[in-house]
């Protein structure tokens, strides 16, 4: 009993101190590849510690190895660590005082949890078989993304297991979710350039309209979805962007349109690729114009691996109850957690963050985005107990 009890002084200290970490990285915001007080910081805290080995493997990320007493697996812990260019409208006495950026999808909490996790973790070597690996990441949110070059620094070459855990004020507080195999989705870009003849507005029979080309195209993308796909998958085009004219009596030489593209199954995402460029290269011709079409692939879909979300689910309804466990389905935002999918297989965590009653209820993303802070406690107690689950269990679905 009395161990017990030292446990959960030391639990209720750190939950302070996350709290307050969390505030602190909150009030300071840095950008993708920007991460320098953030990281630095992170560092100095792991190494306080004792007990860690700390490297920086990038100029802005931090890796922290424990490596526990007893043989065993490798399980990696991730956290993402950069803020958005988002001007905060919050008015929380801890809000953004870096001018235009602001922490509008919870990364803040993802640091100061994995630290929390962290100072406890490193404190109970002798209870840890192989190693856990924390994983400070910087610049999720801006593609080709900090993942995939930490991947290419070897940093999880070693890792037989990752687990991300992400806050959401899409789940209220108190729900964990648990999904099994696609979670986020492929998030693909693309930019048009619709190529006409410039010319008189009076005069169209001497020019080639691109603006009327684009119309139609912008429609006929949507066609695509409705028509196009299997009803059974799951696809999403939006043109997000459009660039057309300066004068009102002249019609343009071309129009630029922008776009995003959101899947699940890797052969829709092909599909999806080759149906726009089958719609503009149809409608440009119909009309005598041409076009220029360019394809960016963004982060793959985040799938999640089926045995390791189950011993997931387990430890959610030991340490907080089955009414915890929120069975989901993927949703359609991206992850750069997929790039190290690329090498080990991982499970990637909802953990809600959202409170109605107190107004915390906002989209990720938006100016007034915050997050319930008793959701930090769920997450810090998810990292802490779930290596000793994950590595000290030796059953047959390990690798
Ligand atoms: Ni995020």
């Amino acid at each position: 009993m009395q161990n017990t009890s030292i446990e959960d002084q030391l639990m209720k200290e750190v939950q302070d101190k996350v709290k307050e970490w969390r505030r602190y990285f909150h009030r300071n915001p840095e950008l993708s590849f920007k991460e320098e007080k953030t990281s630095q910081f992170v560092y100095d805290e792991l190494v306080s510690f004792g007990g860690l080995e700390v490297t920086r493997p990038t100029r802005t990320s931090v890796v922290a190895s424990l490596i526990g007493e007893k043989p065993g697996k490798v399980l990696g812990l991730r956290a993402d660590m950069d803020a958005l260019p988002i001007q905060e409208e919050t008015n929380l006495e801890f809000a953004s005082e870096n001018e235009g950026n602001m922490h509008a999808c919870g990364h803040d909490g993802h640091t100061a949890m994995l630290l929390g996790a962290a100072k406890i973790l490193s404190q109970k070597k002798d209870e840890i078989n192989g190693e856990i690996r924390f994983i400070f990441q910087h610049a999720e949110e801006l593609p080709p993304g900090g993942a995939q070059e930490l991947v290419k620094k070897g940093v999880v070459d070693d890792v037989d297991y990752i687990v991300g855990l992400h806050l959401m004020t899409t789940l209220p507080k108190g729900k964990i979710g648990i999904v099994y195999g696609p979670l986020t989705s492929n998030s693909d870009t693309f930019d048009l350039k619709i190529i006409g003849k410039g010319g008189h507005s009076s005069q169209p029979e001497n020019s080639i309209d691109p603006i009327a080309m684009s119309a139609q195209i912008i429609n006929n993308l949507q066609q695509i979805v409705s028509r196009s796909l299997d009803p059974s998958e799951k696809l999403v085009i939006s043109t997000t962007t459009l660039q057309a004219g300066m004068a009102k009596n002249v019609i343009p030489e071309t129009v630029q349109i922008g776009g995003s593209v959101r899947s699940f199954s890797p052969i829709v995402r092909k599909q999806a690729v080759s149906l726009i460029e089958r719609i503009v290269k149809g409608v440009t011709d119909a009309h005598g114009g041409s076009y220029e079409f360019h394809y960016q692939y963004g982060y793959d879909s985040v799938i999640n691996d089926l045995e390791l979300t189950k011993v997931v689910e387990e430890l959610i309804v030991e340490e907080f109850g089955s009414e915890y466990v929120e069975h989901g389905e993927g949703m359609m935002g991206g992850e750069d957690f997929s790039a190290y999918l690329t090498k080990v297989p991982g499970c990637f965590v909802p953990v809600g963050a959202r409170n109605e009653e107190e107004g915390i209820i906002y989209p990720h993303h938006h100016p007034r985005f915050d997050i319930d802070e008793e959701a930090l406690v769920d997450g810090i107690r998810i990292l802490v107990n779930l290596p000793k689950k994950i590595l000290s269990n030796q059953k047959e679905w390990m690798r």
